[in-house]
């Protein structure tokens, strides 16, 4: 037995005890008759000493050790002499007489030191990602990730679901993202793809009985990388029958609020907010609104319906609107240049522009000369503009440009002043998706979420006649302005799934084609059902206030979606790619 207990665990009570530890050399200290090291493992710290007492073989061996050696000692727990107790330690009172001491593995010198926090090269941290995840906090992110996973694995088993695993080797689906893809050895030409998420495995489920169902579920979607998104990643996936959307928010509440109170310390108000697409729209610009700031939308078009500025009067007349975002004491934030920056922020969203005005010492603007004293004064009761205030503008022919825009200038415009404190959690639902958007490239509507999703009951007669006015039963659940999970209510019934097929420009032989497994399980009896799936890794980082998802992933990939440690995606022997029939052309590589 290397240890009798981890290395934070040693304290006052165990002093005069005679005990084992192994773990890191974290810091070897020389006083000359004197050598401390500090023994780390995943709990922390316990210091070693070595004195003139102690003997000399040891002592040497002590002496030759460095940072990140692997060592086991044995020893009596003492006090740590006068002036010497470290308050800031669990084990900051004590100290190991060592008696018996053994170097186990030497460590070269590692590229980087092993401390909380250290501000790294991200590309450094990720070559050498076994020695990065030694550092507390990751191994602090690691074992939250762990505790949360066995939470949620509680918590729906006490709630009578089955965790089932379903395939990794798919059929693909080309509906959604991108698959990656697996060619087959057995079946030459043919591919696998790897699932995008367990959506229809888990409703095949429904239909077998299993009327409760829930899976820590890994994911690929081969899109391009985000903070907030890897190539692959794990789902808190979960689907049950005989329900409705109520009782899938019911569920799903539930376990949040024991999250919630067991990693936050915080109980969660239920039932959380709901709020319907077409408001968070109007109101925040976005389908993941962030609420922890004000800042909302608001739509001047009446203002300026047939004003002399041509920008804001044309998009009105060919349909689209004028909006705005106040930012409250911002005049004196935001100088010309920052204005310049927001005003690029809004152009990769396709805006035209952004106009402005600043009520500083004095009231400038980019375009109230073109408009009346009227309108001015109208644009500046309905937005709420006061004396110390900025009032940034978009206007696009498109609403959804402009609710892009916005909506993701509200979020930086509250970075940058820094609105959102640590510690403020807004939890809520957005319902009422519309059930299809219109994909300009393809000519056709496009499922919203996906097609197996249920339109509302009193939407359906609109199907044919009017698709962009039906709403879906589907809901997501967002935090702080992360879609952090996502479900819907499924169609269980074949006549209604024929017609969403149709909307989105299926035809019966390409839908049989697709999904014709799906739809013939159908015909035998399948049970209303819904579901919903978490993004674990985004769940996880909320909970711990990370930025992105990539440190609570132990092997994560870059933005290239390449891995840095162990340099792949790389190229195959042709052998192995004669074998599975796939010849790379010599101008792709
Ligand atoms: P959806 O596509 O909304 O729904 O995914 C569910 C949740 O997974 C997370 N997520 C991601 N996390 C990290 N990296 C990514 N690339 C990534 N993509 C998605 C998000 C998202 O809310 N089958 C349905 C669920 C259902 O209907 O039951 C689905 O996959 O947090």
């Amino acid at each position: 037995m290397y240890r009798t207990a981890y290395c934070a665990e040693f304290s006052a009570k165990d002093i005069g005890k005679t005990v084992k530890v192994c773990g890191w050399v974290q810091k070897q200290r020389d006083l000359g008759s004197l050598i401390f090291i500090d023994l780390r493992d995943r709990t922390g710290i316990v210091q070693l000493a070595f004195d003139e007492n102690t003997d000399k073989a040891l002592f040497d061996l002590a002496f030759s050790t460095r940072a990140e050696f692997v060592c086991a000692a044995e020893g009596k727990v003492r006090p740590r002499g006068e002036g010497a107790v470290n308050k800031n330690l669990p084990t900051g009172e004590i100290e190991i007489e060592v008696t018996n001491f053994e170097i186990l593995s030497p460590s070269a010198t590692p590229p980087f030191e092993i401390t909380e926090n250290s501000d790294v090269k991200v590309e450094t941290r990720l070559k050498y990602r076994y020695l990065d995840l030694r550092r507390p906090d990751m191994q602090r992110n690691i074992l939250v990730r762990h505790q949360i996973v066995k939470s949620a694995r509680d918590y729906f088993s006490d709630n009578g679901f089955l965790e089932i695993e379903t395939p990794v080797l798919i059929k693909s689906t080309p509906e959604g993202a991108r698959d990656y893809l697996v060619p087959s050895r057995v079946h030459p030409g043919s591919f696998y793809a790897l699932p995008q998420s367990p959506q229809l495995y888990k409703q095949l489920l429904m239909l077998s009985g299993f009327d409760r169902y829930m899976q820590v579920a890994k994911c690929f979607r081969d899109e391009d990388l985000r903070a907030d998104r890897q190539p692959e990643f794990t789902q808190l996936d979960l689907e049950m029958s005989f329900v409705d959307q109520d009782d899938i928010i019911g569920i799903n509440e539930g376990f949040l609020k024991k999250i919630f109170k067991e990693f936050l310390n915080i109980d969660l108000e239920l039932p959380l907010r709901r709020i319907p697409y077409a408001e968070a729209m109007e109101r925040y610009g976005s389908d993941k609104p962030d609420t922890r700031f004000g800042m909302e939308l608001c739509d001047i078009s009446d203002c300026v319906r047939g004003c002399g500025f041509k920008v804001f009067a044309g998009v009105i007349a060919d349909g689209g609107s004028v909006r705005a975002i106040n930012v409250k004491g911002g005049a004196a934030h935001f100088s010309r240049k920052e204005i310049d920056k927001l005003t690029d922020l809004v152009k990769t969203f396709k805006a035209g522009g952004l106009a402005w005005a600043k009520s500083g010492e004095e009231l400038s603007s980019s375009y109230a000369k073109f408009l009346t004293e009227q309108e001015n004064s109208a644009i500046y009761s309905k937005t709420g503009f006061e004396k110390g205030d900025l009032l940034l503008i978009v206007a696009d022919r498109k609403n959804k440009v402009v609710f892009d825009a916005l909506g993701a200038l509200r979020c930086e415009v509250a970075k940058l002043l820094g609105l959102c404190k640590p510690g403020d959690y807004q939890l809520l639902w957005v319902t009422d998706f519309p059930m299809f958007e219109y994909n300009e490239d393809e000519g056709r509507y496009t499922a919203m979420h996906h097609p197996f999703t249920a339109p509302r009951d009193e939407d359906l007669e609109y199907l044919e006649s009017d698709p962009a006015r039906v709403c879906a039963k589907a809901y997501d659940i967002v935090l702080n302005g992360t879609e952090v999970g996502g479900g819907s209510v499924r169609i269980h019934r074949s006549d209604v799934q024929a017609r969403v097929f149709r909307a989105i420009g299926l035809s019966e032989e390409e839908a049989q084609k697709k999904f014709g497994y799906l739809l013939n399980a159908f015909r035998y009896g399948a049970p209303p059902h819904a579901g919903l799936a978490f993004g674990l890794d985004r769940l996880v980082s909320l909970i711990l206030g990370l930025d992105g998802i990539r440190d609570v992933i132990a092997f994560p990939k870059v933005k290239d979606a390449s891995e840095l440690m162990t340099e792949c995606p790389a190229p195959v022997d042709k052998k192995l790619l004669d074998e599975i029939y796939i010849e790379v052309k010599e101008s792709d590589k």
